[in-house]
């Protein structure tokens, strides 16, 4: 696949078939995706791989405390964002278009759950890639080179026909993914990303995501034409 067609088909994969992800599979890839750069090579990326029984384990934790109604504590938080701001119009819109593709209405509370509870077991993906770094780093250092080798992860999934979802959800309580992983104190979890093949008959799966035109996001200086 050409890198700009690649690049371009990306999207999140909120619905995966059962099939599992042979391990020499995730491996490949995520020798693949540790080629991204980072500041200095210092490569401040670590990752815990979980499928089968312990990501079983993963899911019902986190379920079962959502269900508790207990507050997401994630180690690193990506929203924070203010209510009245561009940031928030373009959550609902996503929000939005997901819950027409799969033909929730607003005030169906019960199906807007379910769908909430979906992302906190990874989209039924048969394995999740746990992001981490190391403790001893600020809490934002390693963020862009975090931010890359994900990216790079992603994109690399599509050469194995496989599709991600990068998830805030599936960290949002770091003692079931410790537990569940085997992740040691000293390091902090970032994110984690679902790994699976796709279930291209979900409806969330036809999504294409909205972006702003370039010219909104860009100024061009130095330039004798736009
Ligand atoms: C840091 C980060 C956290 C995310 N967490 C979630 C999540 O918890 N649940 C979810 O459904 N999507 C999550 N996403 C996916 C975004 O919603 C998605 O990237 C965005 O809507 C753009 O859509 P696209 O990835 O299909 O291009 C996350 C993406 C990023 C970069």
């Amino acid at each position: 696949m050409d890198l700009l067609d690649a690049i371009t088909a990306r999207k999140s994969i909120r619905a995966f078939r059962p099939d599992p992800v042979p391990q020499s599979v995730l491996q490949e890839l995520l020798e693949a995706a540790i080629r991204a750069p980072s500041s200095m090579n210092t490569q401040p990326w670590e990752f815990f791989v979980v499928a089968g029984e312990p990501l079983a384990r993963l899911k019902s934790g986190n379920l079962a405390r959502l269900a508790a109604g207990e507050t997401p504590r994630p180690e690193h938080s990506v929203t924070g964002w203010p209510r009245q701001s561009v940031f928030r119009e373009r959550q609902v819109a996503l929000a939005r278009q997901i819950f027409e593709l799969m033909e929730i209405r607003r005030e169906d509370s019960d199906k807007r759950s379910q769908w909430l509870a979906r992302g906190f077991r990874f989209f039924d993906a048969p394995a999740a890639v746990i992001v981490c770094t190391d403790g001893q780093l600020s809490p934002d250092g390693p963020l862009i080179d975090i931010g890359a080798v994900v990216q790079t992860l992603c994109l690399a999934a599509l050469a194995f026909d496989l599709g991600t979802c990068i998830e805030d959800q599936g960290i949002a309580y770091p003692e079931v993914v410790r537990a569940a992983a085997g992740i040691p104190a000293e390091k902090r979890i970032v994110t984690s990303v679902a790994v699976g093949y796709p279930d291209w008959d979900f409806p969330a799966n036809r999504l294409a995501s909205a972006r702003e035109p370039l010219a909104a996001v860009t100024r061009w200086c130095g330039f004798d034409q736009p």
